[in-house]
C-alpha cells in the first residue's frame, strides 16, 4: 500500500469515478467517493433531513453531513484518492484542515460532451459496473457484461437533473479548482479523450508525483 494523498476534481460525468477506480487498482490506494457513501446512506436520518432530499433534484447534501463521512474514511486510509469532494469553498476549508494532499488532478471536459455521457450512463445494479448507451454498451442490451445483472439509470441522470447538477457544479464548485490551482502539485488533464488515455495521462502525473509509488 503506498501512502499518496491525491485529490481528483471535476464536473460531474468528467469521469472521476471510471478513473478513480483504476487509479485505485494500480497504484493501491483507497478510492473515497463521497457519491457513493451518500448513495449507500440515501435514506439515514440527520438534522438536516435524508441525502435523498438532495441528491434527487441535484443539490449538495449539508456539509456537516458530508465532512463527517470524508473524514472517518481519510483517518482510515493510508493512500487514497478523493473523487467528488470538496464541492464548495467550506468543504475545501474543512479538508485543508484535516489532511495534506499530494496531489491535485482537474479533469475538464465541455458540459456538451457531460450532458451525453450522463444521460447516456447505466450502471449495474448488483456490482456496480458503468456502461453507456452509446460508448460502452453491453454485449447483451440492459445487462451487465460482468455479472449478468440488470442495468438501471441512476436516479439524477435524467436530462433535467443532470442540468442542475452542472449549474450547480458552475456555481460552487469550480471555485474549488482556483482554490487548488496554486497547489505545488496541481495538474489539468483533457477529460474528453478515451478513458485510456485520460487513464494515461494520470498515471505519469503521479508517478512523478508519488514518490515510491
Ligand atoms: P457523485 O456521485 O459524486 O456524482 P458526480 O460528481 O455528479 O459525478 P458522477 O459520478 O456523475 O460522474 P463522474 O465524474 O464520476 O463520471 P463517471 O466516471 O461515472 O454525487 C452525486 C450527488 O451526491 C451530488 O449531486 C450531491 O447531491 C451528492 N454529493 C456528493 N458529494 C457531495 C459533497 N462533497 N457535498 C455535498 N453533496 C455531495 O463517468 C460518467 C459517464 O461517462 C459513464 O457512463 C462513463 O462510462 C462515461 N465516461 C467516463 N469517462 C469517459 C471517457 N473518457 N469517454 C467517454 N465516456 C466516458
Amino acid at each position: 500500500m503506498t501512502t499518496g494523498h491525491v485529490l481528483l476534481l471535476g464536473p460531474p460525468g468528467a469521469g472521476k469515478g471510471t478513473q478513480s477506480a483504476r487509479v485505485a487498482d494500480s497504484f493501491d490506494i483507497v478510492h473515497i467517493t463521497t457519491g457513493d457513501a451518500l448513495r449507500a446512506r440515501k435514506d439515514m436520518e440527520t438534522e438536516f433531513g435524508t441525502p435523498r432530499e438532495y441528491m434527487e433534484t441535484g443539490e449538495l447534501v449539508p456539509d456537516p453531513v458530508v465532512n463527517e463521512i470524508v473524514k472517518a474514511a481519510i483517518d482510515a486510509a493510508d493512500g487514497f484518492i478523493l473523487d467528488g469532494y470538496p464541492r464548495n469553498r467550506e468543504q475545501a476549508a474543512y479538508l485543508d484542515e484535516i489532511t495534506e494532499l499530494d496531489v491535485v488532478i482537474s479533469l475538464e471536459v465541455s458540459r456538451e460532451e457531460l450532458l451525453l455521457r450522463l444521460t447516456g450512463r447505466r450502471i449495474c445494479e448488483d456490482c456496480g459496473t458503468n456502461f453507456h448507451v452509446e460508448f460502452t454498451p453491453p454485449e447483451t442490451e440492459d445487462t451487465c457484461d460482468d455479472c449478468g445483472g440488470g442495468l438501471v439509470q441512476r436516479e439524477d441522470d435524467s436530462k433535467e437533473t443532470v442540468e442542475e447538477r452542472l449549474n450547480v457544479f458552475e456555481e460552487t464548485t469550480r471555485p474549488v479548482i482556483e482554490h487548488y490551482r496554486s497547489h505545488k502539485s496541481f495538474h489539468e488533464i483533457d477529460g474528453e479523450r478515451s478513458p485510456a488515455e485520460v487513464f494515461e495521462s494520470i498515471t505519469t502525473v503521479l508517478e512523478s508525483a508519488l514518490p515510491g509509488s
